[in-house]
C-alpha cells in the first residue's frame, strides 16, 4: 500500500513539500497550529508569494473542484499521528533575538505534541535547519515520549530549497540527504523519493551530524561566495576596477564556476544570515569556534555592503545630508520572485537613508504589503513610475526582471535627475547612459 504522508508545520518549506508529494502521488495531510493558515491552505491559497506554488496546490487540494484530492490540512495532532506513515517536521528555526543561536522552540514544541499520539510505526523525519547535535537529543526525546517506542524512529533530510524556485527545487532536488540509522528508514525515504531519484536526484545516505551539517555547511559555502565577490568589489572600487568582468573571468574557471558571484549589497532572508549566525555559536558550544571564526568576516562583510550602498548615495548627491532629497528605490523583497523581506539588505538601504532625512520612496512588484508592515514610515507607491517622480536619486536595490525592462527614456521624464545607482548590478549600463542616465554599479567604473 501506497506510503501515507503527513507535514507537519505549513509555512514556506512545509506548504511546498506537501504539496509536492501530493504531485509525486501520496496521499497526504498537513498540520498547523496557526487556524487561518490552514483555512487558507484548505481553499488552495497560500500564505506568501512563490511561483507555482498555488497552481499546485490547487492541482491536490481536497474539496477544490477537479483537483486530485490527495492533500488536506488538519489542526488535529491525534488525526496526523493516526494517518501517517511517515511524518516530516517542517516547522521554522529562527534566530534567537539579540543573540547569534538558533530558536529551537518551534521544533521541540512540535516533536513534544506529536510523540505522545505515536502509537503506531512511524518515521518522523526532521527537514528544519538545526544546530548540529538536535536530531540526536530529538530522537532520545521520541524513544522516551512515543508510546510506539522503537517504532516510532527518527530520520534527518534537510531541505535546500530557494524562495522564488521553492517548487522545482522540491520536485526535482540538485540532492537528497539523509541521516538514518536503520535499513528501514532509509527503505522508507527511497520510497518516498523514488520519483526524483528515478530523474536523477542523487540519493546521500549518511548519520545525523553530517545530514545536519551539510546544509549548514552548504549556506556557509554560498554566503562565502558571496561575500568573497563583494570584498574583491570593494577592492574594484579602489582600484577602479570592474566587478562583473572579473566574476565573469573567475567563473569560467570550472573549480571556481560562475553562479553565487554576483556583486551587489549582499545577502538577506531568513536562511543565509541566520544559519551563518548559528552555526558560529554552535560551533562555539562544541568548542570548534576556531573553525569558523571566518564566518564572521563573510557576515561582516556582507553586513558592510549595506552602509557603503548609502555612503555612494550620499556622494552621487554631492555629499552631505539626505535632508530634503528624494530617494526613490526599486525592490523591497530580499530576492525577486518572492514577497519575503525578512532581513531584506534593499528595506535596510531604504531605511538608513530614511533615519538620515531622505525622502525615500520604495516599490516593488510583490514585497509592499510585507515591507509596509515592516517598515510603515517609509514612503510607497505603486508603480516604478510613480516611485521614481522628483526623485534626486534611483536606486536598484532588488533585481526584479520588470526592472530590467523598464524604459530608462520614459522613467527619465519624471526625474529631477538622472542618476540611477544598481545596487545589484542587473541593469544594462549603455542602456541607461544612452537614455542621458548617469549609471553606477557596484564595484564597477564609475564611467
Ligand atoms: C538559500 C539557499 O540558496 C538554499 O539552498 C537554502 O535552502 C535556503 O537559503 P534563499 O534564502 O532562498 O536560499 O536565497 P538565495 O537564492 O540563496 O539568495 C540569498 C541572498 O543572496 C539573496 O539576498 C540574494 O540576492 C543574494 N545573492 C545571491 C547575491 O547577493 N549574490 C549572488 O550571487 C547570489
Amino acid at each position: 500500500m501506497a506510503l501515507k504522508i503527513t507535514v507537519i508545520g505549513t509555512g514556506y518549506l512545509g506548504a511546498t513539500h506537501a504539496a509536492a508529494m501530493a504531485e509525486l502521488g501520496f496521499e497526504v495531510l498537513g498540520l498547523d497550529v496557526v487556524p487561518e493558515k490552514i483555512a487558507m491552505l484548505q481553499r488552495g491559497e497560500v500564505p506568501m508569494y512563490e511561483p507555482g506554488l498555488e497552481e499546485l496546490l490547487r492541482k491536490h487540494v481536497a474539496g477544490i473542484e477537479g483537483s486530485s484530492g490527495r492533500l488536506r490540512f488538519t489542526m488535529d495532532w491525534a488525526e496526523v499521528a493516526e494517518f501517517g506513515d511517515v511524518h516530516f517536521m517542517c516547522t521554522n528555526t529562527p534566530q534567537k533575538h539579540g543573540e547569534y543561536a538558533c530558536d529551537m522552540s518551534y521544533v521541540d514544541r512540535a516533536f513534544e505534541l506529536l510523540a505522545p499520539h505515536l502509537t503506531r510505526p512511524a518515521l518522523v523525519v526532521g527537514k528544519s535547519t538545526v544546530p548540529v547535535g538536535s536530531a540526536d537529543r530529538l530522537a532520545a526525546y521520541l524513544a522516551e515520549h512515543a508510546p510506539a517506542g522503537a517504532d516510532a524512529e527518527l530520520a534527518w533530510n534537510p531541505e535546500f530549497l530557494r524562495e522564488g524556485l521553492a517548487v522545482e527545487d522540491t520536485l526535482r532536488p540538485d540532492r537528497i540527504v539523509v541521516g538514518v540509522r536503520s535499513e528501514r528508514a532509509e527503505k522508507l525515504l527511497r520510497e518516498v523519493y523514488a520519483v526524483p531519484v528515478g530523474a536523477g536526484s542523487p540519493f546521500v545516505v549518511t548519520d545525523f551530524p553530517t545530514a545536519e551539517l551539510v546544509k549548514t555547511a552548504a549556506n556557509s559555502f554560498l554566503a562565502t561566495k558571496i561575500s568573497f565577490i563583494n570584498a574583491m568589489a570593494e577592492v574594484c572600487e579602489a582600484a577602479d576596477g570592474d566587478v562583473v568582468k572579473l566574476a565573469e573571468a573567475i567563473g569560467h574557471d570550472e573549480r571556481i564556476g560562475s553562479k553565487f558571484l554576483r556583486a551587489g549589497i549582499g545577502f538577506g532572508g531568513g536562511c543565509l544570515p541566520k544559519d551563518i549566525r548559528a552555526f558560529m555559536a554552535r560551533a562555539g558550544e562544541l568548542g570548534a569556534d576556531q573553525a569558523l571564526t571566518f564566518l564572521r568576516e563573510i557576515d561582516s562583510i556582507n553586513m558592510r555592503r549595506r552602509g557603503q550602498m548609502v555612503e555612494m548615495t550620499r556622494e552621487a548627491l554631492g555629499g552631505g545630508s539626505f535632508l530634503g532629497k528624494r530617494v526613490a528605490v526599486l525592490g523591497a523583497t530580499f530576492k525577486p520572485d518572492s514577497d519575503d523581506v525578512r532581513d531584506s539588505p534593499a528595506l535596510n538601504v531604504a531605511g538608513q537613508i530614511h533615519l538620515q532625512g531622505g525622502q525615500v520612496t520604495v516599490y516593488d512588484p510583490k514585497g509592499m504589503d510585507n515591507a509596509l508592515r515592516l517598515f510603515p514610515t517609509l514612503g510607497y507607491a505603486d508603480t516604478a513610475v510613480e516611485a521614481v517622480r522628483g526623485a534626486d536619486v534611483v536606486l536598484h536595490l532588488t533585481e526584479w526582471r520588470e526592472f530590467r525592462e523598464l524604459d530608462p527614456a520614459e522613467l527619465g521624464e519624471g526625474v529631477r535627475a538622472r542618476l540611477i545607482l544598481d545596487g545589484r548590478n542587473a541593469l544594462d549600463p549603455e542602456l541607461w547612459r544612452k537614455a542621458g542616465w548617469t549609471y553606477r554599479g557596484m564595484g564597477r567604473p564609475t564611467a
